[in-house]
């Protein structure tokens, strides 16, 4: 039985950078071989729009039965006066928590390419390849009680719980963990120790677990620190766990470190194999509509897909090795323009990457 795909564009640039998967898809279904049943859903402001929620019925069945998900973006301006529970993220965190997709992997890796389009000198980020892992479908993001109250005084608070139970911790240490022991063996667990008793309740279990990992170095280190040490010498970092706020934070300076955020792809993976692939960056609606975008987060979203939940590690190395091939040639969408460069259009990038893929 094929494997079923489940496309969900969403909002902003999202149609536009998927409509550059679809043609890379089409490539790898076509002309190498690969077995895969698409379906497509509605979710986010688009879903919205046409169904009156983020996340129809009809999406959270199609998801359900999906082996794999490809997300564009969700989000605008257009929808931010709407109760919290219509927005378009809600779509997007209904998704990973009804999905139970807790384990969150953001590389952050540096093409050599693009070094000049970091705001960090060369030194520091040139060959950086680092591995965010972000605990996705708990702590702060879920935890009840939440809301905003009336106190006696008549004064207003906002409130919000973070908790974090052990099997939470335990199941995203294994899986940052497992990670660690496919690359450089060296995992640093970020937490508010110093402060939080989740977070020493953290360490504890972090610690606790790594002990069944013997080749595996573990460290701890402070959130406030890690944030600082990022941007100061990203390399010392291998692989980095961490929970959910943290981790929605530290991910997007990591990003950054690279050039830009329209580079970055992202897996959302539960305990079995089944994933949420997505760029790291948002809707972009300034941009969008202008095929202004960077589609190489989305199509490496898509490699992401093709190794976490396909088991197609070749064709995986192949559809980056031709994203590669494509910067080599000096393509290069807006955000990551430099000097000599040639300026491409997101269709123009889709096509020079299809073109790349098929002659390598
Ligand atoms: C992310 C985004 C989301 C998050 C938003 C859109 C809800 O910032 O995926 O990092 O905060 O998790
Ligand atoms: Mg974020």
């Amino acid at each position: 039985m094929p494997h079923k795909l489940l496309i969900l564009e969403g909002d902003g640039i999202g149609p536009e950078i998927m409509a550059e998967a679809r043609k890379v898809l089409e490539v790898l279904r076509r002309d190498l071989g690969l077995a895969l049943e698409v379906e497509q859903g509605l979710i986010g402001g688009a879903a919205y729009d046409a169904t009156g929620s983020p996340l129809p019925e009809q999406t959270l069945r199609l998801a359900r039965e999906a082996d794999a998900l490809l997300l564009g973006a969700v989000g605008g301006s257009q929808y931010e006066h709407l109760p919290r529970e219509l927005r378009p993220e809600r779509g997007l965190l209904g998704l990973r928590s009804e999905l139970g997709l807790f384990s969150n992997l953001r590389p952050a890796i540096l093409y050599p390419q693009l070094a000049a389009a970091s705001t960090l000198r060369p030194a520091v980020v040139s060959g950086l390849d680092l591995m965010i892992v972000r605990e996705l479908t708990g702590g702060i993001y879920f935890g009840q009680p939440r809301g905003i109250r009336t106190l006696s005084t008549g004064e207003r608070e906002g409130y919000n719980t973070l908790v974090y139970r052990e099997s939470e911790i335990e199941r995203i240490a294994r899986s940052a963990l497992d990670i660690a022991m496919k690359r450089d063996r060296r995992l640093c667990s970020v937490d508010k120790a110093n402060v939080l008793e989740v977070s020493e309740l953290w360490r504890e279990v972090m610690t606790s677990v790594a002990q069944d990992y013997p080749q595996v170095q573990l460290s701890h280190m402070y959130v406030d620190n890690a944030a600082m040490q990022l941007v100061r010498a990203p390399k010392q970092f291998d692989v980095v766990v961490t929970a959910n706020m943290f981790g929605d934070i530290l991910s997007d300076a990591a990003a950054m470190l690279t050039g830009s955020i329209g580079m970055l792809p992202s897996a959302s993976l539960d305990g079995a194999g089944k994933g949420m692939y997505e760029p790291i960056h948002g809707s972009a609606p300034d941009i969008a509509g202008r095929s202004r975008a960077n589609p190489l987060a989305m199509i490496l979203s898509l490699a992401m897909l093709l190794r976490y939940t396909l088991d197609q590690a070749d064709l995986a190395a192949r559809l980056e090795r031709s994203v590669g091939a494509v910067l080599d040639a000096g393509w290069r969408t807006q955000d990551i323009l430099s000097q000599r460069a040639r300026e491409a259009s997101t269709v123009q990038m889709g096509d020079a990457v299809v073109a790349a893929l098929r002659s390598t």
